[in-house]
């Protein structure tokens, strides 16, 4: 019987470029989802960009633009990378719309009706300066504690204490510089702990993996606690209803983004004349699936939050949270300066979304587990795995069915017993696909591919392809092995979307799907085999990483790179709720670490191949002399720099370039970029304190 199913993946902020650490989640529930197609149920993929909070209002306004033009220009930009990574959402909107608008004001009133909704008045750090209340991120003093300096509004890293912003010590506004002042203000909050029993037994239904209702036991330990759901103006973001200020914190509007997208989605198929009803899948009882695909770090919000939400609300609750790690590459956390923090658009302009999709669903196991992306591991798997194994079979065939036969297909089979086989290997393979065990599932899909090529080598078609009389043979063998080549490109066909396409084209049949595996084709037209798939070369990966590490330079600004360890999590929600990835602050004991020197730049060249970048040999005084790539091409000419001072970080670990070893990093302002320079009288080699 077909399912109805509903499938979510997280919705990503719109103020950032979306990485190879987002494709993680949108890869695994694309194939997810394809999967389910596959097999002919009723499958809709929604998700949109998250367009609301503190960050967006405040970087449109660094920008200089309005935040409405921000999301719009970012959520062009997230599209065409999901497209091009083959993500097939059935819609991708934004939290910013109409339907969320009015989800999330009946969601609210209907929990206030309910009483789940306290008022209170707190007290609260504020910015006289820039007219705002700030956020816990955006405050840093002294922690309370142990009196460490630098610490943000929540938690000290030192000693691990969390409090309130309101109990540092000299604090100040990261926006402004100045000292916060307290101001009262009335907030919204939802009473969560009035859902506990409901949560407890929620939480313990089978909704969740083991790993998460165990992280979800500390939490009900410590106690549920009221969520504070409303922001003061200026804030971008939803009124709330009966307010004149207050605004719906950006997590409260979010998740009911799942919803508004799938409403839009309703409209639109609505106009094109096809149903999909609503409340089909959202009502209290309802018998269709949901299942929203996270990261660890927001288990918070959707395994407590949401479905108190929607069961205060009158609406039907998760069936699952599926959750999943981080992304590691080459074993380490992404990193600017190794040229490892890989946006989506850097990978497309040097290799495959498919490799990508292929290397992530081979290595993910359903498990709340960090996944590491080796790129010698992934050139050397897709290399085997695909080209060797998978259009192997077909390119070892295809060419004596085009060349003897007219590129018709024998009416029987060489070996029925093994297409048999494969087709047997359907329930297994379908089962690990359903239950995320991808990995699994890949492994038995290539120890099929590997039976399928020892058959060929077995049956050695172009020996027989020499002897005569034999044509009959080599027509059946060629046969099954390519019947054997569309049982593996069904199987492989919610990870390759295009390559699907093309064998499909190849082998001059419509859409394939789970019910064909059971089907030989016999008796039939193929059409002249090209080639299917590319290897990887090692210069595709270099490159890039040099280019990931070209955008870095690209930028170089002042700051030491933002790869101080993530804070420690202290508090039950791992993230901090109210910032958009990406924006860790460094310590006063990491900058202290930052060697920033005087430089004269004593040369300064073109480099052949690179947009960006210019070669200065820098004379650092004591230090001798250093090769920087710079990324300031475009506002430099070389000769205009020679005997120029400026600053350069000089304790920067030595980074492999294309072009060659670059020791250091000049800094830089601006997009220009203007690079800086010491006062008169200065000397090469100064530190700078
Ligand atoms: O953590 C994040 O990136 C959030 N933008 C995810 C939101 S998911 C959903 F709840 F909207
Ligand atoms: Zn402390």
């Amino acid at each position: 019987m077909a399912r109805d199913i509903l499938v979510t993946s997280a919705l990503p902020y719109a103020n950032g470029s979306i990485h190879l650490g987002h494709l993680v989640e949108y890869i695994q529930t694309d194939v997810w989802v394809r999967f389910q197609k596959l097999r002919g149920h009723n499958c809709v993929y929604v998700c949109a960009d998250d367009a609301h909070g503190t960050p967006i209002m405040l970087k449109a306004r660094d920008m200089g633009i309005e935040p409405e033009q921000l999301i719009a220009d970012v959520g062009a930009e997230h599209k065409q990378d999901f497209d091009d990574f083959l993500i097939g959402f059935d819609n991708y909107h934004s939290t910013h719309s109409d339907e969320n608008r009015e989800l999330a004001a009946e969601i609210y009133t209907r929990l206030e009706k309910a009483g789940h909704i306290a008022r209170r008045t707190i007290s609260q750090a504020y910015d006289e300066e820039k007219q705002m209340f700030l956020p816990d991120r955006f405050i840093r003093g002294e922690c309370p504690k142990c009196g460490t300096a630098e610490q943000y509004g929540d938690a000290c890293e030192v000693c691990g204490a969390t409090y309130q912003p309101t109990e540092l010590i000299n604090p100040v506004s990261v926006l402004s510089g100045a000292t916060p002042v307290e101001r009262d203000s009335e907030h919204y909050f939802f009473q969560l702990a009035d859902f506990e029993a409901f949560l407890h037994d929620w939480t313990r239904s089978d909704h969740l993996q083991e790993a998460v209702t165990r992280k979800l036991d500390e939490w009900f330990e410590a106690g549920l606690k009221d969520w504070d759901i409303s922001r003061d103006a200026p804030y971008f973001g939803f009124k709330i209803p009966g307010t004149e200020d207050k605004y719906f914190y950006v997590w409260l509007d979010a998740p009911i983004g799942y919803m508004a997208s799938f409403a839009n989605l309703c409209k639109r198929r609505q106009a094109e004349g096809k149903a999909l009803d609503f409340d089909h899948f959202w009502k209290a009882d309802s018998d269709a699936e949901l299942y929203h695909f996270i990261g660890k770090d927001i288990v918070y919000f959707h395994a407590l939050f949401w479905p108190a939400m929607l069961e205060g609300a009158g609406y039907r609750t998760p069936t699952a949270i599926h959750a999943h790690g981080f992304l590691t590459v080459n074993g380490e956390k992404m990193s600017k300066s190794r040229g490892t923090f890989i946006k989506a658009r850097t990978w497309l302009k040097h290799l495959p979304a498919e490799f990508l999709r292929y290397y992530f669903t081979a290595k993910l196991s359903g498990k709340v587990e960090d996944l590491d992306l080796n790129l010698d591991d992934f050139m050397a798997r897709i290399n085997s795995d695909l080209v060797g194994k998978y259009v192997n079979i077909a390119s070892r065939c295809a060419n004596f069915i085009t060349k003897r036969f007219d590129g018709q297909l024998a009416d029987t089979l060489d070996k029925p017993e093994l297409f048999e086989r494969f087709a047997a290997a359907a329930d297994e393979i379908a089962e690990h696909y359903e239950q995320r065990r991808f990995a699994q599932a890949v492994r038995q899909i290539m120890a099929l591919a590997d039976e399928a090529n020892a058959y060929v080598a077995e049956r050695a078609p172009w020996q027989l392809a020499k002897e005569e009389g034999r044509e009959d043979e080599l027509q059946q063998i060629c046969t099954t092995a390519l019947n054997l080549f569309a049982q593996l490109t069904i199987y492989l066909k919610p990870v390759l979307p295009e390559t699907a396409e093309r064998a499909e084209a190849f082998l001059q049949v419509g859409d394939l799907t789970w019910a064909d595996l059971a089907t030989p084709l016999t008796g039939h037209e193929i059409a002249k085999f090209k080639p299917l798939l590319r290897r990887v070369e090692q210069p595709a990966i270099d490159k890039m990483i040099e280019a990931s590490q070209e955008d870095l330079a690209a930028k170089a600004a002042p700051q030491a790179e933002a790869e101080a360890p993530k804070k420690a999590a202290t508090k039950p929600a791992d993230k901090k709720p109210d910032t958009a990835d990406g924006d860790d602050k460094i310590e006063i004991g990491d900058f202290a670490k930052v060697d920033l020197r005087v430089a004269r730049i004593a040369a300064a060249e073109h480099v052949e191949g690179a947009d960006k970048l210019l070669k200065l040999t820098l004379d650092v005084g004591a230090l001798g002399t250093k090769q920087v790539f710079a990324g300031i091409k475009s506002a430099y000419a070389p000769e205009t720099l020679e005997g120029r001072l400026t600053v350069m970080v000089a304790n920067l670990a030595p980074r492999k370039m294309r072009f060659g070893l670059s020791e250091g990093m000049v800094l830089a302002a601006g997009d220009s970029p203007h690079i800086l320079s010491p006062d008169d009288g200065a000397q090469p080699g100064d530190k700078i304190k």
